[in-house]
């Protein structure tokens, strides 16, 4: 199974990936958490990252196909790959299909979670995420059991750097400016999928799932 996951930020990417990966054993490849724990443990890459990221602007395409090329070629991609954030711009598209035909791997669905832009400030200014394991809550729509701390493994949770409201809205500018015509290439290609993004998480999940059933 071999997909893209597409929105703005905020749509629900990495909550949606959360489910698809634990159900069908795919790596779940963002160029986002790449980048974040590259810049955690403070590496060339995660040096080069950090200031694009800090303004919310995209990373350039040579940095970040880079490391997806790295990724998509380990073993474990061989039976399938979930990449949630990439590609972000047509560069990115055309390089990965490059890729995809070197490795003789045919990608099958974009699944592009369709949220309103008015939607997403509240989404991502409620977001907590666990710095340990990744997983993502919202301290209105997704709440852990207990406030503050991760389900999974106790952590306390915190906020993302640029989930400030300042690096938000430059955030969603950027990539608004970026998605239509990336829509545009997939829908061409016919790997579109669009989902209803601003349902409850579990209905958002079902509606992708029933495109995934149609793969097994
Ligand atoms: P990245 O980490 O990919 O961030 P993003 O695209 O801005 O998307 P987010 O992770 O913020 O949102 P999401 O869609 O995953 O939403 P989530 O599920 O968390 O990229 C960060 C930066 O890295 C970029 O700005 C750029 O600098 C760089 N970068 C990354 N990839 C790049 C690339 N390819 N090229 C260049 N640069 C790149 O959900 C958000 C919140 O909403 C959560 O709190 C969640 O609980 C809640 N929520 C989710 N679903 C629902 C729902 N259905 N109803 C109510 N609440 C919901
Ligand atoms: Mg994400």
């Amino acid at each position: 199974m071999n997909l893209i996951l597409m929105g703005l930020p905020g749509a629900g990417k990495g909550t949606q990936a959360e489910k698809i990966v634990e159900k069908y054993q795919i790596p779940h490849i963002s160029t986002g958490d790449m980048f974040r724990s590259a810049m955690k443990e403070g590496t060339d890459l995660g040096k080069k990252a950090q200031s694009f990221m800090d303004q919310g602007e995209l990373v350039p395409d040579e940095v970040t196909i880079g490391i997806v090329r790295e990724r998509l070629s380990k073993p474990d991609c061989q039976a399938g790959f979930l990449l949630d954030g990439f590609p972000r711009t047509i560069a990115q598209a055309e390089a990965l299909e490059q890729l995809l035909a070197e490795l003789a791997t045919p990608l099958q669905y974009v699944l592009h979670v369709d949220v309103p832009k008015d939607k997403l400030i509240e989404r991502l200014t409620g977001r907590r995420i666990c710095p340990e394991c990744g997983a993502t809550y919202h301290v209105i729509f997704n709440p852990p059991k207990v406030e503050g701390i991760c389900d999974h493994d106790g952590t306390a949770l915190i906020q993302r750097d640029d989930d400030r409201p300042e690096t938000v809205s430059k955030r969603l500018e950027v990539n608004a400016e970026q998605t239509q015509p990336l829509l545009d290439f997939y829908q061409d290609k016919g790997y579109l999928v669009t989902v209803d993004g601003d349902q409850d998480i579990n209905v958002v999940f079902e509606e992708i799932d029933k495109q995934l059933q149609t793969l097994v």
